[in-house]
């Protein structure tokens, strides 16, 4: 079997502090599998003095804000795509840095949901957090349902936010599984759709915007949602004033996971079959079988091509992701290796990754002592406060107060 050369690259430094003077926020190392830096950032510092951003008022100190949907146990691509990330952000974060991290358990509502399957995801989504690293202490982690204030402002938003640029968004049609360029005149578009699911990305906005967020850790399929978000800041501070940072969106280097079934999709945790993803919660066993029958080709060699060979270049992918090497080198080190022995590299790298992180949620899903349940509780009170602060500014910036 063969096996990596190639020494694990460290994914330490800190995404919101400049490389050596240049302005640009180096984030993994260059060369390395996916884009090396961090998308879209403005320079930006923690300390004390003010730094100006493009629109909205001077930015004192960065507020990270991101949320996840409870709509099953996440899985793979959910981790590599944002959890790790938001613990990465939180260990480097220097002091100062607030984090708030949400179970947007009021999104999952945009398409019918059971509630007792409900209720056992927003806890199973609850410890996952916990299990994969944030902690308590430091980062402010609650349940999006227990801040009325995000809905409130959701409908202050509602009142700058344009029809027509939520109309040619894509979430709202693929949901409805319609064609992307599926209209609002369409009638199948018209009978299917929710004013809800219409609205999720006014939601959305309001989330970061009510924390008066700079950060927004999250997947590339998010880009779109922080774009109508940093929209949305400007119409508002247009009409009434500085109120609202605009929110950058630090897009994960994982931009992608596909699925182990369809690897021409993302990895979904709405997909049909089970063996299409990988839950941070499988045994390593579980792990291990799902990598083995993952669908790829039956070419003789391996190499990278995403385009021609979608399924060995996920897996590629994701071994570059853990190991933090590019995925050339991957390929190049394993260009005479069986298929087979490539799969097993894979598979048991992801189960020895995600092995405390199972040991983890096991514990907490365990505990009797009430402990997510007090955690939940006290992040949603500092999440209130946090919330109470800006609805005060907007309020008095609209004439509500
Ligand atoms: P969701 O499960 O849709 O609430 O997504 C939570 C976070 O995971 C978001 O930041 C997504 O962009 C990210 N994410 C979800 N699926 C993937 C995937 N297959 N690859 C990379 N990131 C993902
Ligand atoms: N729409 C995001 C997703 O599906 C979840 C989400 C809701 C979110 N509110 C957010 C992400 C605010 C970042 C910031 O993944």
């Amino acid at each position: 079997m063969a096996t990596m050369r190639i020494s694990i690259a460290r994914h330490g430094a800190n995404p919101l502090r400049p490389a050596s003077g240049n302005g640009n926020f180096t984030y993994f190392r260059p060369g390395v599998a996916q884009p090396s830096k961090w998308h879209q950032h403005r320079s930006l510092s923690t300390s004390t003095s003010t730094s100006p951003s493009p629109a909205g008022p001077p930015i004192k100190s960065p507020v990270i804000f991101s949320g996840i949907q409870p709509t099953g146990v996440p899985h793979l691509g959910n981790y590599l795509g944002a959890l790790r990330e938001w613990v990465k952000l939180q260990d480097s974060a220097e002091e100062g840095t607030k984090l708030l991290f949400s179970i947007v358990d009021l999104h999952a509502l945009t398409v019918p949901q059971d509630a007792k399957q409900l209720r056992t995801w927003r806890r199973e989504a609850f410890a996952t957090l916990l299990a994969v690293g944030l902690d308590p202490k430091r980062s402010t982690i609650f349940y999006q349902s227990s801040v009325p204030a995000h809905t409130e402002l959701m409908w202050i938003l509602s009142t700058v936010a344009s029809m027509g640029y939520l109309s040619r968004m894509t979430q709202w049609k693929s949901k409805l599984q319609l064609p992307e360029d599926a209209s609002l005149e369409d009638s199948e578009a018209r009978a299917q759709l929710r004013l809800g699911l219409f609205s999720y990305p006014v939601l959305q906005a309001a989330d970061i915007l009510i924390h008066r967020a700079t950060h927004v850790p999250v997947g590339e399929d998010q880009r779109q949602h922080l774009e109508f978000s940093r929209y949305t800041a400007n119409s508002f501070n247009h009409l009434y004033g500085d109120i609202f940072p605009t929110p950058e969106a630090l897009i994960s280097p994982a931009k992608r996971v596909m699925s182990l079934k369809e690897p021409n999709n993302k990895m979904s945790k709405s997909h049909a079959d089970p063996k299409s993803r990988i839950l941070l919660t499988d045994s390593a066993n579980e792990i291990k079988k799902k990598v083995k029958v993952a669908l790829t080709d039956s070419e003789p060699k391996i190499s990278y091509d995403p385009t021609n060979r979608p399924g060995v270049s996920n897996l590629i992918e994701i071994l570059s992701h853990f190991e933090g090497v590019t995925c050339q080198e991957i390929a190049s080190e394993y260009e005479t290796a069986s298929l087979r022995s490539l799969k097993e590299h894979v598979g048991s790298r992801i189960a020895d990754s995600l092995a405390g992180i199972r040991e983890r949620y096991l514990g907490i899903m365990d505990d009797k002592s009430g402990y997510l349940d007090s955690v939940a509780r006290e992040g949603g009170e500092v999440a209130q406060a946090s919330a109470d602060l800006t609805m005060r500014k907007v309020k008095k910036a609209m004439g509500l107060a």
